[in-house]
């Protein structure tokens, strides 16, 4: 089986990218399952349920979040619909509405995708991501309790350190591990014993961009101090994404590997 994850969807060029590409992405690899972060698919923070079906409907089966996830409130009238969203399980705000893992059935194996965040440089995160996922594979023990065959972890934090930390002390125990939130790929992709790992997967956005966001508004905020709107920056895509393959007989992560498509 071959899983398609897809970094962080900045706006409408990150939108339009997957859109344009995602078809011919999964024929050439081979791809079974796909799941993508959308944290900050709807103007570059938050997301929408228009998006979300959006998304859905162009072939991704499963979105996570990160720090940005409520930054739109429509989302929340309509989260315990989304069986495909998964928030970060321990993002304060909100924290009893959605589901921070959620469970898929493919090719006959049952993956749990959970999204949990860092708290290195990150705000309102008061559990830390070690805690939390503790809590769940030690505590409630849900590889035992739901059969999970794969368990994918989207780690979405600031700090390359604590993410390489959390892959080393969760190896084995997890099958993938993904960062995200920098939006910048890393290219350190590899497997951590039985566990497929990469620091980054970067973003699909505008390429001419400062992460995602015009770049001369971020100059004006960064360097000048200057008050500003969030103006998410327009023109041709980066598309970032990694591609998992676990072995169906034996339920073991064979391999990671990075795509990169710049404009
Ligand atoms: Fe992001
Ligand atoms: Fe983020």
């Amino acid at each position: 089986m071959n899983i398609l994850f897809i970094g962080d969807i900045v706006g409408q060029s990150g939108r339009s990218i997957v859109f344009n590409l995602l078809d011919r992405i999964k024929k050439e690899y081979n791809i079974d399952f796909v799941i993508a972060n959308g944290e900050n698919s709807a103007h570059g923070k938050g997301i929408t349920t228009k998006i979300y079906n959006q998304l859905l409907a162009c072939g991704v089966n499963c979105i996570t979040l990160g720090n940005h996830a409520f930054s739109k409130l429509e989302i929340l009238n309509n989260i315990d619909n989304l069986d495909c969203l998964v928030r970060p399980i321990n993002l304060d705000r909100e924290k009893d509405r959605g589901k921070g893992y959620r469970y898929f059935d493919v090719n006959g194996l049952r993956i749990g995708v959970i999204n949990v965040m860092g708290n290195v440089f990150m705000y309102g995160v008061s559990v830390s991501p070690f805690e939390a996922i503790r809590k769940l594979l030690y505590e409630d023990k849900i590889k035992q309790r739901d059969k999970l065959d794969i368990i994918f972890v989207d780690i979405h934090a600031e700090a390359t350190s604590e993410k390489i930390i959390f892959a080393n002390y969760f190896k084995n125990q997890i099958n993938v591990v993904v960062g995200t939130h920098t939006h910048i790929q890393t290219a350190d992709e590899r497997m951590i014993e039985n566990t497929a790992y990469i620091s980054d997967v970067g973003m699909c956005g505008a390429y001419n961009s400062i992460i995602g966001r015009d770049i001369d508004e971020s100059i004006e905020a960064f360097v000048y101090k200057n008050k500003t709107h969030y103006t998410v920056a327009e023109g041709d895509a980066i598309f970032s994404a990694v591609v998992i393959e676990i072995d169906d007989l034996t339920k073991k992560t064979k391999n990671i590997k990075r795509i990169q498509i710049r404009p």
